[in-house]
Formats: C-alpha cells, structure tokens, sequence
C-alpha cells in the first residue's frame, strides 16, 4: 500500500511535527510528512522542516486581513498543489471554518493539550492546575467545525503531581503529545479508523488499548 501524503499545519515550534517526522522516517510507517504549512512566516518549526529537506508553505493570515475565506482557499490551494491526502495540525493556531473543515472529512487531525472534552480552547495545563485535576493529558481527534469537538482517535494521560506547575505539567503531557500523535496518524493513514455516529471506531471496535497511553 502507497503511503499516505500528509501536510502538517503548524503556527509555531513545531515540536510535535518533529515527531512526526521522525516517525515518518522508517520506510514501514504509512505515511509521509511531504509538506509543512505555516501561517506564520517566522514559526521555529519552519527551520526544522527545512533541515529535513522537506517542502514547506507559509500562508501569513495577516496578509488577508478578515477575509477568511481568501486565506482557507491560499491553504486549500497548497494542500492541492502537493497532493495531500491526510492533514495533521500540530500547534496551527488558527480557527479554521465549517467550508474549509468539510472539505477535509475524517483526513484532518489535530491534537489537543488536554483530555478532550475538558479544557477545549487555550490555557488548558493552568486550567487544569486551578480545577483541582489529578489527571490531565491530550487528545488527537478528528477536526469537525466545531473548536475541539471532533471524534477521539487516541488519547495519553497524565498524573497531576501536587508541586506541578503550568511549566512542568506542560512538558510532561509534551512528551506524551510526540509519542500519541505519531500512532494516531499511523492509525488514520491504515485506514483503521471510522467514524461511526460520531465517534471514532479502531479495527471496528470503540476503544483499544494502544489508543490510550499513559506517561
Ligand atoms: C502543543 O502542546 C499542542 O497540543 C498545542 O500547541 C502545542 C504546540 O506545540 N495545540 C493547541 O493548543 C491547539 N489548540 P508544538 O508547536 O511544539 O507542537
């Protein structure tokens, strides 16, 4: 089987599709990381991209103003010209709308720092520190229109300690976040997953064990 061409979207370091890249790296995973998109020209993770010798894009939102859907056509029209069959977001910023999502069924993934549905939006570690949570995590999932809704494809936990701070708490769910994401993507490029009345069945089953890690 051919592997699957994927783009991954980042507005930042870029750390997690550093993991993806590795990962893609063995000739055995099914899937091949062919384009780095930014909508930041000056996101790190452009610099790692192109040490991989990897193709990369920079669609700049600030060059579009409010027109939104100028900006998702310049991303839909990159995405095309590299024959992109899978979408990872990966730290992408932006909020992306239901005409440009749709475009992308069950081929758009994203992963969330957080165990997903607590803590959609920003700030989730500090969010989670101040609710008294004593475990907390991330989530890969399938991008639907709404912001962080979309079905659970894998899922990492990890164990709030009393002295956390933001800072340590965020570098521990890190670590997990690059090991989850690179076999939820092998998972979607297999073909293993569907979407079934919104959620997300793994070789026809609801949940398995290799889709909920812990630390
Ligand atoms: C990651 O923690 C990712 O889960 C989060 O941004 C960080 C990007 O880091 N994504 C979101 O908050 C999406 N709403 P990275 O650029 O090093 O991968």
């Amino acid at each position: 089987m051919s592997r699957k061409r994927v783009a991954v979207l980042i507005s930042g370091r870029g750390s997690n599709m550093a993991a993806l890249i590795e990962a893609a790296k063995d000739k055995s995973f099914p899937a091949e990381i062919v384009l780095v998109l930014s909508n930041r020209p000056d996101a790190g993770g452009l610099d790692t991209a192109k040490a991989n010798a990897l193709a990369t894009e920079i669609v700049d939102h600030t060059k579009y103003g409010k027109d939104r859907a100028a900006f998702e056509s310049a991303l839909q029209a990159a995405l095309v010209k590299h024959r992109i069959e899978i979408v990872c977001l990966a730290g992408f910023m932006r909020l992306l709308t239901a005409d440009f999502v749709n475009q992308w069924p069950e081929r758009m993934i994203n992963i969330h720092p957080a165990l997903l549905p607590a803590f959609k939006g920003l700030d989730t570690h500090q969010r989670a520190l101040d609710a008294g949570a004593k475990v907390h995590g991330a989530t890969v999932h399938f991008v639907v229109p709404e912001m962080d809704a979309g079905p659970i494809i894998a899922q990492a936990a990890v164990a709030v300690r009393p002295d956390d701070t933001e800072q340590t708490l965020a570098a521990r769910v890190l670590a997990v976040e690059h090991r989850l994401y690179p076999l939820a993507l092998k998972l979607v490029a297999e073909g293993r997953v569907r979407v079934v009345d919104g959620h997300s069945l793994i070789d026809g089953a609801p949940v398995a064990d290799s889709v909920a890690l812990s630390e």
